[in-house]
């Protein structure tokens, strides 16, 4: 398939999923070699995070352990705006290294808000892998550690990303057609 449609919108295909997996595999590689004789916290972000967890962890091979979390959205008040809330953190992270594993980071805005609700919990260290990461949009200061693919200001589908809620189970990575 090299075109998809979802709801209105046409999609061409932009990354292979071979590609992805070499990035991802490099990725691995950079986690196991840094937290060797450590036992991280794998921290995923559901929904987006689904694949590129499964494809990350089945690499690798350090003492891990795995959690997932959501971020509820909800509309706080007129001066605050949109507020987002971790939800699913049962965990003791008290001195533990955390890395969040995130589907991609746009504004960064996310990012922010769970460096800010996991630093409450006074882990020894937190880094982010996140898939894809789109530097042209960022809006804050976030440091992606771990980033598989750079991309440009495209809106995209596909391994775990959606639009609208339909394209998580495409096995490559789409692009929007304007
Ligand atoms: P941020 O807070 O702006 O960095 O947004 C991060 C979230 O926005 C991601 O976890 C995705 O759910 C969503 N998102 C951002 N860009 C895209 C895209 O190109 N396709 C699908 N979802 C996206």
């Amino acid at each position: 398939m090299s075109t998809v449609k979802l709801h209105d919108k046409e999609f061409r295909i932009s990354i292979p999923e071979t590609e992805i997996i070499k990035e991802i595999s490099r990725v691995a590689n950079e986690i196991n070699r840094d937290y060797k004789g450590k036992r991280p916290i794998l921290l995923g972000v559901l929904n987006g995070c689904f694949m590129f967890a499964a494809e990350l962890l089945k690499r690798l091979d350090i003492e891990c352990e795995v959690s997932f979390v959501k971020l509820s959205s909800y509309q706080g008040t007129a001066s605050t705006g949109v507020i987002k809330e971790v939800i699913g953190l049962s965990e003791s992270l008290g001195g533990r290294d955390i890395i969040i594993i995130e589907d991609i980071v746009d504004t960064g805005l996310t990012m922010q808000r769970m460096l800010e609700s996991l630093g409450t919990r006074e882990p020894a260290s937190i880094e982010i892998a996140s898939l894809f990461l789109k530097p042209a949009r960022l809006q804050v200061p976030v440091n992606v550690k771990y980033s598989a693919l750079t991309i440009p200001d495209r809106f995209i589908v596909g391994y775990g990303l959606d639009y609208n809620g339909l394209g998580r189970n495409l096995p490559n990575i789409y692009e929007a057609i304007d």
